[in-house]
């Protein structure tokens, strides 16, 4: 079992600096999932890694070794893209066995582990089609087939299930979770997906502006975001957020009274006048038809019906806030509603700094 430690990992292309101060700590058989917006140099971190990219400054350890430096051939990953780059002449059998036949591997080993990986990612029947012959989750289930004859020690995937649809992204996304707790390999796995990181991931690397934002397990990333990014990046739809400035230890949002001391890490009390940003998750609201005098008053705006519940759009004057309710509610643009924002619900954040509070 293989770990990987980042540290102090900085990357430029050229004078420009993509990644600063990057320090991870993975340990073996951990699966890790880097969720970034595009662009936040997610591929270029897993490129170092796999040692396709070259770094600026830091140090790359793989199973304890200083590989910074270290051809990556001889790293011992395996790495997974988004674009298959299968070899479009070869059969699957072909694809699968190629990199073993350079390697030496002896012809027996090689057709005991492509076997495995066939039977494993149920591509058996299609061992002697060529890639042109097979739909695109096919094609991804032969290029992840292809890293897992490798028997490597750690996995690298940079957002495999970018280029599949909605229906087979989640049978794969299934298949991969499997595939990890079978192998108990360590998985480095790249996505802007949110959904892909929460489902997949033992743990959670937010990346933004160069920096890592946040690394937690799911549930820290999405009950104790540290800062509004990760809070609105994480979670669908998005987290209500309400301007407030704070009055005798309360916030005041748009006139109306909110408790917040208790959503505060901190016991001290915050000051009279400071901003700050409520926020709360849209399942997390509660919508009451009937007046209830400590809700916050709003209007229907639209509602989407969404089988087993309904996402409700409200609105008070330009504020804009979601909630999702039973679908058995009855409910129509133009109603009334009064929103209860429970206080042990609410997320406070520093208005300026936007960290979490
Ligand atoms: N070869 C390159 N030369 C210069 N800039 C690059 C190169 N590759 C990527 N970049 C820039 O580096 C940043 C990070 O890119 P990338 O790692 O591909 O992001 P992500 O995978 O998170 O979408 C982007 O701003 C991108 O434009
Ligand atoms: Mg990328």
């Amino acid at each position: 079992m293989t770990g990987v430690q980042l540290r102090n990992l900085g990357i430029r292309y050229g004078q420009v600096e993509v990644l600063k101060g990057i320090d991870l700590d993975i340990p073996p058989s951990e699966f890790i999932v880097l969720l970034g917006p595009s662009g936040c140099g997610k591929s270029t971190l897993l490129n170092a890694i796999a040692g396709l990219q070259d770094v600026a400054e830091g140090q790359i350890l793989i199973g304890g070794h200083d590989m910074t430096n270290v051809e990556p051939k001889n790293r011992g990953i395996a790495m997974v893209f988004q674009s298959y780059a299968l070899y479009p002449r070869m059969s699957v059998r072909g694809n699968l066995s190629f990199g073993l036949k350079v390697a030496g591997t002896a012809k027996p080993e090689i057709e005991k582990r492509v076997a495995n990986a066939a039977r494993m990612l149920q591509i058996e029947p299609l061992l002697d089609r060529k890639p042109s012959e097979l739909s695109g989750g096919q094609r991804q289930r032969v290029a992840i087939g292809r890293a897992v004859v490798r028997d490597a020690g750690v996995f690298l995937f940079d957002e495999p299930l970018s280029n599949l649809d909605a229906q087979l992204r989640s049978d794969l996304r299934v298949e991969i979770k499997r595939l990890h707790q079978r192998l108990k390999s360590t998985m480095i796995y790249v996505t802007h997906d949110q959904i892909e990181a929460m489902t997949l991931a033992d743990r959670i690397v937010v990346m933004k502006d160069r920096i890592i934002q946040q690394q937690g397990t799911p549930d820290e990333i999405y009950n104790k975001p540290a800062n509004t990014f990760v809070a609105r990046f994480v979670g669908s739809p998005a987290m209500n957020f309400l301007d407030a400035a704070v009055e005798g230890g309360d916030a005041i949002v748009d006139g109306k009274t909110v408790h917040i001391a208790s959503a505060l890490s901190s016991q001290a009390p915050l000051a009279d006048g400071r901003n700050v940003i409520v926020g709360i998750r849209p399942e997390d609201v509660v919508l009451h038809t009937d007046e209830a005098a400590s809700g916050l008053a709003v209007e229907i705006d639209v509602v989407e019906p969404m089988g087993a519940e309904k996402l409700v759009w409200c609105k008070r004057g330009s504020i804009g806030i979601s909630t999702k309710i039973p679908a058995s509610v009855s409910i129509k643009p133009g109603d009334k509603a009064w929103l209860g924002l429970s206080e042990q619900c609410l997320h406070i954040f520093d208005a300026d700094s936007g960290k979490r509070m």
